[in-house]
């Protein structure tokens, strides 16, 4: 696939580029994504059991132990090409934001800092009742109990039916208001506020890429479509940047 050049060299321009992620990246890196038919999280297991707080409510353990396991996965897992190219953009942009829907951490761990998590972090742990988040607790436990008061832990992600974290979403809204170029990476669109955020760099003029090997709701109102895998594109995309 030959990218465009007036992509690259918008790219290269660029004052306040931002990418958003979705499960999609880290696909390559053995973690599932959320609705791809059979191997999604969502085609395997009923998120009304699982990530809700009525679940956690009826049945604390089963969802402590869900999450438990893939943490597991998560923290087995490493950062793929696609990260690691995004970390390496990051360092060629004084004003580069990257975005995240992600909860597994591995864009922290291919280098990227001040990432703006929009669904939480899997590997956080806070109380169920207080919020704040725990650091020892006893593994042993499923769920564990709060150290200060006593109610359950949980993860610390969003689930379906609360908030997303009111500053994250707040500078990945003012990041896509203020974007030149936007970057859509692996993510189905489909899930809202983050589904919004590059219909904002749409309204700035930005040039806006999807990067992924499916259709999206976004497609239709990208600038470019780049049909592959992140790990593929990504790091050619990044490649022809430094030429
Ligand atoms: P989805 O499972 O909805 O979408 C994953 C997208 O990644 C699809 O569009 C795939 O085509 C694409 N994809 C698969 N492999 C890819 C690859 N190697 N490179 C690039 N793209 C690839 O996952 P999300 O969009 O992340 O929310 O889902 C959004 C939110 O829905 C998640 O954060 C989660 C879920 O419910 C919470 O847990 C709050």
């Amino acid at each position: 696939m030959d990218l465009p050049r007036t992509l690259i060299s918008t790219f290269r321009g660029a004052a306040y580029p931002v990418v958003l992620t979705g499960s999609g990246i880290s696909a390559e890196s053995g973690v599932p994504t959320f609705r791809e038919a059979q191997t999604g999280l969502w085609a395997r297991f009923d998120p009304q059991e699982l990530a809700t707080p009525e679940a956690f409510a009826r049945d604390p353990k089963l969802v402590w132990d869900w999450y438990a396991w893939r943490r597991k996965l998560v923290s087995e897992a490493q950062p793929n090409e696609g990260h690691l190219a995004i970390a390496a953009a990051q360092e060629t942009f004084p004003n580069f934001t990257l975005v995240t829907q992600n909860v597994d951490g591995l864009h922290q761990r291919s280098g990227s800092s001040g990432v703006v998590e929009l669904h939480g972090n899997i590997c956080r742990t806070m109380c169920s009742v207080e919020g704040t988040e725990v650091e020892t607790y006893n593994e042993g436990e499923s769920p564990p109990l709060c150290p200060a008061c006593g109610a359950p832990l949980r993860p610390d992600v969003v689930w379906f039916g609360e908030m997303l974290p009111y500053v994250a979403l707040g500078v990945a809204t003012e990041a896509a208001r203020r974007s030149d170029v936007f970057l859509s990476v692996g993510t189905s669109s489909l899930v809202y506020p983050a589904a919004a955020l590059p219909f904002e760099a749409i309204e700035n003029g930005a040039m806006v890429v999807e990067i992924n090997p499916g259709e999206t709701p976004l497609t239709p109102h990208a600038d470019y479509a780049l049909r592959g895998r992140a790990g593929e594109v990504l790091p050619r995309l990044i490649r022809e940047l430094s030429k």
